[in-house]
């Protein structure tokens, strides 16, 4: 009879892994890899270790995410630089356990990969990027840095400039943009009205002693295009209006209670909702921030019950809120805006509604122009003035004038001229033209395309969310495995000339047929490659940049 000799308690191999046998000198490189646990152990984060070693020496550490038992398998990524000293290394992977008793091996090896390092030209891009890397904390790099491709190709990292729906980064490569600044380039980037607006304000200083003429021109344009617009004051950003809203509606109803439901800004009252101590606030005993999920009215109705007397203003974002990457991404629902103003003027609440994205995207212009839902303040931002930096806050002149003096409102930059010029041409374009229903035509289309190319290519997927916002959502159940799907996507999105993050896409009014059949082109390419690495798990063979969070 044969025994089966026992397996040693540490033991892996390599299903696959991304090194290339060629790295470019000094590049910033995500390593995947897929190991299955061959060995008589699992492996736990918290005594497993999982190493990428450069001549056997540990180069990073590669973290867990789950415990892996026997014949299960993980897949691994780790950020790591490649060494400045040219010639051949090997690449190597180890995985040990502190907990194996001294009479076993604590380690296995399961894989040794010889690379070569090779002079390469510093790009642009890896030139601006180690700078950023050492002096800007916060800039949005999409890969965290990665820039090289196995391919050949640059991983977009900085731009030159931008026209219409394309962008051009700092390598020359022209991608069709679909977070058009974050969402502020509705009428496309670059825009000849808008540009021409600004170019004839430029005689001028752009902050002035004396209040702009430009700020009650705006401001009227405001008021005669949304119903309920009787006072107006401007911001830079769409955080300042939300903060102004709230400290407003405290001050107004003398309340100190928020509920809310959406992105309201980065500033102190809302970041409550991350935990103030660890987003740099001090810490206060009694919260006042209280979320609700989009369109549940049942849940407003029990805050309001829960906080009775205390609640100054319910704000919200209309519709199309990311409740997450997967979605939902839920439409207006016009019963419930109606419900909620009722409910919360019967309370001696006031409704904010936050239109920083969906204002003049929405069909009507806002969604209270469609839902014929009147609130008592407005956040208005990002599409505002075409693509310069203006906020608005705008609504009942009684509540302007019963607090305004008092919330300490007074940004130096409010009444910047070139900004304000660049809004009233905007308004102008979207009084003239129906903005809204083409970027709800342009949705819809992509969608239709999107749709049914996940379908030819047996995909799993749809386009979720309004026409304005929409985004790609797989439907797959392990959280892990999408992440790597939506990774994957946006890796080759970006080989294939198309800018976004998490499948999200915004489009503008900019975006000409040729974009869109280039957008096609380019998803139908990210999702043949999909398909190619789902089957046999094989993601960590054919991804090279950072995973998106799940
Ligand atoms: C709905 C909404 N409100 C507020 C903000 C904050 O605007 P800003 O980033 O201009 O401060 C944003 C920004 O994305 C937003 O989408």
């Amino acid at each position: 009879m044969i025994s089966e000799s026992p397996s040693p308690a540490i033991n892996a191999i390599c299903v696959c892994h991304n090194f290339p046998p060629r790295l470019p000198v000094h590049e910033v490189r995500t390593s995947w890899l897929t190991l299955e646990n061959t060995g008589s152990r699992t492996w736990e984060p918290r005594t497993c270790k999982v190493a990428v070693l450069l001549d056997g020496s540990p180069l990073i550490a590669l973290e867990l995410p789950h415990s892996v038992v026997r014949g299960a398998r993980v897949t691994l990524h780790g950020v790591f630089r490649v060494t400045n000293v040219v010639g051949a290394h090997e690449l190597g992977v180890r995985v040990s356990d502190d907990n194996v008793g001294d009479l076993e091996p604590q380690s296995a090896t399961p894989l040794r990969a010889v690379v070569d390092v090779v002079e390469r030209a510093a790009t642009e891009t890896a030139r601006l990027r180690d700078r950023v890397l050492e002096t800007h904390a916060r800039c949005w790099l999409p890969c965290d840095g990665v820039s090289w491709s196995s391919d050949g190709s640059i991983y977009p990292n900085f731009a030159r400039d931008a026209r219409g729906c394309r962008l051009t980064d700092v390598e020359g490569r022209q991608f069709v943009d679909y977070l058009m600044g974050w969402g502020c380039a509705l009428l496309g980037y670059s825009n000849e009205r808008i540009v021409t607006a600004i170019a004839d304000a430029l005689h001028s200083g752009a902050i002035l002693t004396l209040t702009h003429h430009l700020m009650p021109e705006v401001a009227d344009l405001l008021c005669e295009m949304f119903p309920l617009a009787e006072a107006v004051t401007f911001g830079k950003n769409g955080s300042d209006v939300c903060t102004a809203a709230v400290r407003l509606a405290r001050a107004h109803t003398g309340r100190p209670v928020v509920l809310f439901c959406g992105y309201h800004g980065w500033q102190d009252w809302y970041v409550e909702r991350f935990g103030l101590a660890s987003a740099g606030v001090p810490e206060r005993p009694d919260p006042l921030l209280f979320q609700f999920q989009p369109n549940n009215l049942a849940q407003v109705r029990q805050l309001l019950q829960d906080h009775r007397g205390r609640v100054a203003a319910i704000m919200l974002e209309p519709a199309g809120v990311l409740e997450s990457f997967q979605g939902p991404a839920k439409d207006a629902d016009p019963a419930f805006l109606h419900e909620v103003i009722e409910l919360a003027h019967r309370e001696g609440s006031l409704v904010i509604f936050d239109e920083i994205m969906t204002g003049f995207r929405y069909p009507g212009g806002s969604v209270q122009h469609a839902t014929a839902a009147r609130p008592d303040l407005t956040c208005l931002g990002k599409a505002l003035s075409g693509g310069m930096p203006l906020s608005a806050l705008i609504g009942r002149r009684d509540i302007f004038n019963s607090a305004i003096g008092r919330i300490s409102y007074e940004p130096t930059f409010k009444g910047e001229a070139y900004s304000l010029a660049a809004a009233r041409e905007a308004l102008t374009i979207y009084k003239e033209q129906d903005v809204a229903a083409r970027i709800w035509s342009i949705g819809n289309g992509l969608r239709k395309r999107l749709n049914r190319l996940c379908a030819d290519c047996g995909v799993a997927a749809e386009v979720i969310g309004p026409p304005f916002r929409m985004l790609l959502a797989f439907a797959e159940p392990d959280g892990r495995r999408r992440a790597l799907m939506r990774t994957l996507i946006q890796q080759e999105l970006f080989k294939m000339g198309i800018l976004t993050t998490q499948n999200l896409l915004l489009p503008s009014i900019a975006h000409d047929d040729a974009a869109l059949d280039a957008t096609e082109r380019a998803f139908d390419h990210a999702l043949r490659i999909l398909t190619e690495a789902m089957e046999g798990e094989r993601f960590a063979a054919y991804l090279e940049i950072p995973p998106l969070p799940a």
